[in-house]
């Protein structure tokens, strides 16, 4: 039946109609908030680049934290800026690191609230690359055992989830074995699967302190004209025990968003990286777009393309507006 017996604005006359017939909807405990965490006491460093978001002192982070767990925020995901680098990214994976520190103090002060740790050697290296450094380029297999005993240190002080963001090939069936090894069989991984080299991290950059000393990621993150290839990544992924898969970045990447969904059908996760938030916060600042609507016509396009969860830096006021 066409016009006029079918009028498809009649579903659109009222807020109440609307609101009936919305497809898709957000939640609080749809979003993850990423934090940045340093040693000290009381710091509370702000990132120029990422209006509103600071580097935190673990006593700061637990304020902070807690703030997210009362507003219904479905979890959180840590980085760190260690104190020290090196060529192996030692901080990374010791028991009195800044990360193990962090996980240990939200254990015992907020205990509901979900971690996740972030798994990656790129903070902790001095030569800002996701891995060992051999011949000028990062070596595949050496990089494994860095991130399984990553992965077992911060299962060990509380993670809930660890999220490898590196793009080794082979490292979730390596992660799963250590992690059930050292029997944390309940720990689970939510793997960076299709994660793209993307002018987008701009911002994340300053915010962590981890820029690549030479070079680029390119041989290790994806290129972004490849959808073919997100998929096998996807799938190898999966094969090998991941329990969530993630796309990033999320705004650009919607249609691999929605392919991976509909073709693995795993809990899928999008993060809407720092370009994506401080290109709305800058446009907003000028007072060329409207910030509230767009945030939430954002997260809802990530949502709708068929991401289960947003790991986003507007968690915190999204999460406010729903309230
Ligand atoms: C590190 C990592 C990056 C991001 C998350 N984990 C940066 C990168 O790979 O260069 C980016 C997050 C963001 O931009 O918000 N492996
Ligand atoms: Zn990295």
């Amino acid at each position: 039946m066409g016009f006029p017996d079918t009028r498809l604005r009649r579903l659109r006359s009222s807020a109440k109609m609307r609101e009936l017939v919305k497809e898709t909807r957000l939640s609080p405990s749809n979003f993850i908030l990423p934090f940045f965490v340093r040693h000290g006491e009381n710091v509370r460093r702000a990132i120029g680049s990422m209006p509103g978001n600071f580097q935190l002192s673990v006593n700061e982070l637990v304020k902070d934290a807690k703030e997210a767990y009362e507003l219904g925020i479905g979890g959180i995901i840590l980085f760190g800026i260690p104190a020290a680098k090196d060529a192996v990214g030692s901080e990374g994976y010791a028991d009195d690191g800044i990360i193990a520190q962090s996980l240990r103090a939200l254990k015992e002060s907020v205990p509901e609230l979900l971690l996740i740790a972030d798994v990656c050697n790129c903070e902790y290296t001095d030569h800002g690359h996701c891995g060992i450094i051999k011949d000028g380029d990062v070596d595949n297999d050496q990089t494994l055992e860095l991130l399984a005993k990553a992965s077992v240190c911060y299962a060990r002080a509380g993670a809930d989830i660890v999220a490898p963001s590196d793009m080794m090939d082979g490292r979730i069936a390596f992660i799963r074995e250590a992690l059930d090894d050292e029997g944390f069989t309940n720990t689970a991984i939510l793997s960076y699967a299709a994660k793209y080299a993307s002018a987008y991290y701009g911002p994340f950059r300053d915010a962590a302190e981890s820029p690549p000393s030479f070079g680029d990621r390119k041989t290790y993150q994806m290129d972004p004209a490849n959808r073919l290839e997100a998929l096998r990544e996807v799938e190898l992924d999966v094969e090998e025990g991941a329990d969530m898969v993630m796309v990033k970045p999320a705004g650009p990447y919607l249609d691999i968003i929605r392919e991976v969904k509909d073709m693995f059908g795993l809990p899928t996760a999008a993060y809407q990286v720092s370009g994506e938030f401080s290109m709305i916060k800058a446009a907003a600042a000028n007072d060329w777009i409207d910030e509230e609507r767009v945030m939430m016509e954002s997260l809802t396009s990530i949502r709708r393309a068929g991401a289960d969860f947003v790991i986003t830096y507007f968690a915190r006021e999204a999460a406010k507006l729903l309230k």
